[in-house]
């Protein structure tokens, strides 16, 4: 076919005069994929969320198995992934009388069972859909920057 402006049109879905929004490229359907996010996993495991239990892909870090609660709003936070910004930072214990550990999400591989008891003001803005815990700021962790 031959265009208005004389050019050869090798696409039988465009015809002069006919407008047919052309499909999507196969890698931006992957992209766009939440599947492709998360490293492969055959369960999911139960953790506590500050005042909620949740189900997430065991064999991920925290903060992705945080973003499979909220594909969107970790999507857009400020994370790094890469234990810079320190934005996805997070209190937590393994069980009752346990002992608390402070740690980054995005460098701690999820766990059956851990409790996450804090976490910073960045997280608690990208999983504010979910509606856990308070939202006061008494629960952001301490050193946190907004
Ligand atoms: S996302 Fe930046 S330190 Fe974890």
């Amino acid at each position: 076919m031959i265009g208005p402006s004389g050019d050869r049109n090798t696409d039988p879905r465009i015809t002069s005069g006919t407008f047919f929004p052309l499909a999507p490229h196969p890698t931006m359907l992957l992209m766009s994929s939440p599947g492709g996010l998360f490293r492969p996993y055959d369960k999911l495991v139960k953790i506590k969320l500050l005042d909620r239990e949740v189900e997430v892909p065991e064999n991920n870090m925290v903060l992705r198995a945080l973003q499979f609660l909220a594909i969107e709003g970790v999507a857009y936070g400020r994370f790094c992934w890469n234990e810079e910004c320190q934005y996805c930072r997070i209190v937590y214990d393994t069980g009752e009388g346990t002992k608390k550990h402070t740690a980054l999400a995005c460098k701690m591989l999820v766990k059956e069972g851990i409790r996450i008891q804090e976490i910073s003001t960045e997280l608690k803005y990208c999983l504010r859909d979910l509606k856990i815990g308070k939202c006061g700021p008494t629960e952001a962790v301490e050193g946190m920057q907004d």
